[in-house]
């Protein structure tokens, strides 16, 4: 087949809409996958099926007869959510063009304007396609409003469907050979493959999923990253069809899998390109090294070794791109880690998780977000951990601005809700950038700058809780913004509990300062002095609690003759002690770390 026949595209839509529902009967149709298998075929990970969410993509070649001809069709599957930014907009970079999917029952939401603006901005050619026209409170005219009003696409071109009927799921193939343009036909150029996706097999190693956008790759060619810059051998490539399908070479146009013989999911790195050792070009532009844009700490709880979990927490995070660890030191936590995710929705599920499984063995600190120090000296530092944001004597002589991360975040829901949103938004130092009202619908699409702290702060649970679970929620990176950032300690008599320390802006200090000292009194037992619990600034104390001294005698009741009950009581409270942590001499128990961290 000639690559003029060769079509590669994408399904875009927000989570629910029916994208794996639409993929499955587009292999059915072309008989890829068998008649009545529609049962979200490349939604079959377990993972995901357990998260709910896509976070691979799976793409899948199609061979369709149109006619007279036949052509090589690509569905390129992306993550929906955009915690993924970086998967996803590779998998657009390898497309000519999309199904823009919205569910007629719920019209456009964040996210389909979200996903919209990245495939646009990538050139991709765009099919509208409503879904779910088979469900009463189907709006169709609706859509087809909105198509226009807020895409700017021509309505007449969207193909009304119904994906779990199979209704008029035939009209979209045709559309995509007729209006999504072929790949560039580049085969005698050097190689030249982009790195769309990965994931591990148990058998295989790492497999990579692959655009050959220039020349040709073959079985047994030797190979290198453009980035790392590490050599490879091709042990294997062909179609995913949609499992996989081997094949001597893969050519220019093609999507594929291959598999280099590479040991671990940090060598695979989305958007990095392969070439032929030898013949090394300019690599394919938008390669980003994933950053992370939410930390959390995480401490084993006392008497749980930290061997035993920091072999299995690497385990868990071995295999995921979007997480990454380093050791960490605590005063207060001993020896723990600091983790990074590439996006809110990852941190809650991954904490989730960690959570569910090693519950009470771990103290997971609040999620914080990285911040920028700019020296005067010209120097830049990123701070990952609040421990090591700069003191107020330190800002004063070197420090020439303190910069925070802020994010474009998209909201839609019902307009009766606008006030109390807005609302929302300001409380959180949100700066307003559009208000969209979707005619026909009584939806509002709201468009905020906050800070990153503030979403990683639960804003969407927030926001749900306000919007009956209506609003749906997505958001992009807008850079750093300077801001008067401070840094609060917790001080127990004195000492800094470094683990609970944490940035923020200077106009929360004062009541979250006051806050911290009284839930951190809560959860506190008398100590044999009095107690002294402080939120400090620096040197600056922002807020202050006392615990009374208290002895307690265990003995005090007990006839002096009782010896063995008197060793068993003793025995008992020495047991007692080991649990405890100690800041200076204030012994701190575990349970004051877990019920000042949780959000109670
Ligand atoms: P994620 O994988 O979470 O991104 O969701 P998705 O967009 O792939 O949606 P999915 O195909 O899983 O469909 C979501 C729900 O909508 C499922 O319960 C489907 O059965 C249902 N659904 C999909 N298409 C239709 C349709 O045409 N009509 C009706 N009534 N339901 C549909």
């Amino acid at each position: 087949i000639p690559i003029s026949r060769y079509r590669n595209f994408s399904i875009v839509a927000h989570v629910d809409h029916g994208k794996s529902t639409l993929s499955d009967r587009l292999l059915e149709l072309t008989g890829t996958i068998p008649v009545g298998s529609v049962g979200q075929f490349l939604d079959r990970l377990d993972v995901e099926r357990e998260r709910g969410i896509t976070v691979k993509a799976q793409t899948c070649t199609m061979l369709y007869h149109y006619k007279g001809e036949d052509y090589l069709l690509h569905l390129v599957d992306t993550p929906g959510h955009v915690d993924f930014r970086a998967e996803v907009s590779r998998s657009y970079a390898s497309c000519g063009g999309a199904l823009l999917l919205i569910d007629a029952s719920q019209g456009v939401q964040a996210q389909t304007v979200a996903n919209f603006f990245l495939a646009y901005s990538l050139g991709l050619e765009l099919i509208p396609v409503i879904n779910k026209i088979d469900l009463d409170h189907a709006n169709i005219p609706r859509a087809l409003e909105q198509i226009e009003t807020m895409f700017e696409l021509d309505s007449d071109t969207a193909i009304p469907v119904s994906a779990k009927r199979g209704t008029n799921v035939e009209k979209i193939l045709p559309a995509v050979v007729e209006r999504i343009p072929a790949p560039a036909n580049n085969i005698d150029k050097p190689l030249r493959c982009l790195l769309v996706d990965s994931w591990f097999d148990t058998y295989l190693g790492v497999i990579l999923l692959i655009n050959v956008v220039d020349g040709v790759l073959k079985r047994g060619d030797k190979v290198i990253s453009g980035h790392s810059r590490k050599r490879y051998e091709v042990k294997d490539l062909g179609i995913l069809h949609p499992d996989r399908k081997p094949m001597p070479h893969l050519s220019t146009g093609q999507v594929g899998y291959a598999v280099l013989g590479m040991k671990t999911i940090t060598e695979a790195l989305v958007g990095d390109t392969i070439m032929h050792i030898g013949n090394e070009v300019e690599p394919l532009p938008g390669f980003e090294e994933p950053q992370p844009m939410v930390f959390v700490g995480a401490f084993p709880a006392e008497g749980i070794e930290f061997q035993t979990l920091d072999d299995r927490i690497n385990q868990l995070v071995l295999n995921d791109r979007s997480v990454s660890i380093q050791r960490e030191n605590s005063n207060a936590l001993g020896q723990g880690w600091r983790i990074g995710f590439l996006g809110t929705l990852h941190a809650s599920v991954f904490q989730d998780r960690l959570q569910k499984e090693y519950g009470a063995s771990l103290i997971i600190t609040a999620p914080t977000v990285p911040y920028k120090v700019l020296w005067k000296d010209g120097s830049e530092t990123v701070i990952r951990n609040p421990d090591d944001f700069p003191d107020p004597a330190i800002q004063k002589t070197k420090v020439q601005d303190l910069l925070e991360p802020i994010v474009k975040v998209i909201m839609s829901f019902p307009q009766e809700y606008l006030g109390d949103v807005i609302e929302l938004c300001e409380n959180n130092r949100g700066t307003q950038v559009d208000m969209t009202f979707l005619s026909q619908g009584n939806q509002v699409l709201l468009q905020y700058l906050v800070p990153t702290s503030h979403l990683v702060d639960d804003f969407f649970g927030k926001l749900k809780g306000l919007t009956k679970g209506y609003a749906t929620l997505d958001y992009e990176d807008a850079g750093y913004q300077s801001a008067p950032l401070v840094k609060m300690q917790l001080l127990v008599n004195g000492n800094s509990v470094d683990a609970l320390a944490q940035v923020m802006h200077r106009s929360l200090a004062e009541k979250r300062g006051r806050e911290w000292v009284k839930r951190f009194k809560k959860f506190l037992r008398a100590q044999l002095f009095e107690t002294v619990i402080q939120a400090a600034i620096g040197s600056k104390i922002v807020a202050r609690e006392t615990i009374a001294a208290r002895r307690k005698d265990v003995l005090a009741k007990l006839h002096a003759s009782d010896i063995t009950r008197r060793q068993k009581l003793l025995r008992n409270q020495k047991e007692g002690k080991k649990n405890l942590r100690m800041i200076g001499k204030v012994t701190i128990p575990q349970e004051a770390y877990q019920g000042f961290l949780s959000k109670s």
